[in-house]
């Protein structure tokens, strides 16, 4: 498939997507948000494709939503717009996406970053909601997922005065998983994303899945859902396997079945 704002490839069973706007940060337009999502549902749809990598470049992740696209928008043809709609797609992709995050994730990069499953970051990363700058306010989640992330009075602090926080700073708060020099960030990323590649799949998808809603239902519902997908995941030939390599003392060949 040829994209406009994203280059693919794929590396093993990892599906790599690097935005690529250069000209504007990696600004994210409508058509390039529509792109992301059609090739993650893609990758999703393929079962060679066990973990997707999502990444900028060294300078940005993402500078957040394209201002220039919605200056002169009414409020009205934003609502039929519906813009966020395509981003609810995002959160339902099923296999884990890992982030490696350089420089700016701004606005709606943060909001992508956040919809990611794992984040590595450069030292260089500088994350943060700024749209009070611009007069509105977070769309993508920002103001639900980041205080959920980092906690009330941190959450506010950022989105009030719309001032980025670094990547230590990230680090400290649970908004990412590491922070590592520019130079190495996005290897080490690929390489955690091709070691879970070479878990099980059927358990790492439902891994996912519970931890997504430990994020927004009660904890009875929650343990409900988590032991159904535990008992499911016995009519999987991975069970099978990866328990008797143990007491066979081996390591497990996951096939997905
Ligand atoms: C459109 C953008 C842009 C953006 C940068 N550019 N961010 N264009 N939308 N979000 C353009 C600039 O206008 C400029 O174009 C070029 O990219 C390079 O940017 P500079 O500002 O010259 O680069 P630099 O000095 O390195 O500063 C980088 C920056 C700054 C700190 C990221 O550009 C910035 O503050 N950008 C806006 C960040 C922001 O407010 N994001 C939230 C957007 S609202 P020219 O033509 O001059 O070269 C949002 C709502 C979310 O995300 C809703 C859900 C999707």
């Amino acid at each position: 498939m040829q994209y406009q704002y994203i280059q693919t490839e794929c590396e093993d069973n990892v599906g790599i997507i690097r935005l690529n706007r250069p000209e504007v940060v990696n600004a994210l337009n409508l058509k390039l948000i529509d792109e992301l999502t059609s090739e993650m549902e893609r990758m999703d749809g393929d079962p060679s494709i066990r973990a997707i990598l999502l990444t900028g470049s060294d300078k940005a992740f993402a500078a957040g939503a394209d201002i220039n696209e919605m200056a002169e928008e009414g409020a009205i043809s934003m609502l039929w717009r519906d813009q966020f709609a395509v981003w609810d797609r995002i959160s339902r992709i099923s296999v884990p996406i890992i982030a490696a995050v350089s420089g700016y994730a701004l606005g709606g990069g943060c909001e992508l970053m956040m919809n990611c499953d794992i984040v590595i970051a450069s030292e260089t990363a500088r994350i943060g909601q700024p749209e009070i700058n611009l007069g509105v306010m977070p769309g993508a989640g920002g103001t639900q997922r980041l205080t959920k992330a980092v906690g009330k009075v941190k959450a506010m602090e950022m989105m009030l005065t719309g001032d980025p926080i670094t990547a230590e700073e990230a680090l400290q708060y649970g908004l990412v998983n590491k922070v590592l020099p520019v130079e190495v960030y996005y290897q080490e990323a690929l390489k955690l994303a091709k070691r879970i590649s070479l878990q099980a799949p059927n358990a790492v998808r439902l891994i996912k899945q519970s931890v997504l809603k430990a994020q927004d239902h009660r904890l009875a519902e929650g343990m409900e859902y988590e032991r159904n997908c535990f008992y499911l995941l016995f009519a999987s030939e991975d069970q099978k396997e990866g328990m008797k390599a143990f007491i066979e003392k081996r390591k497990p060949k996951f096939t997905g079945r």
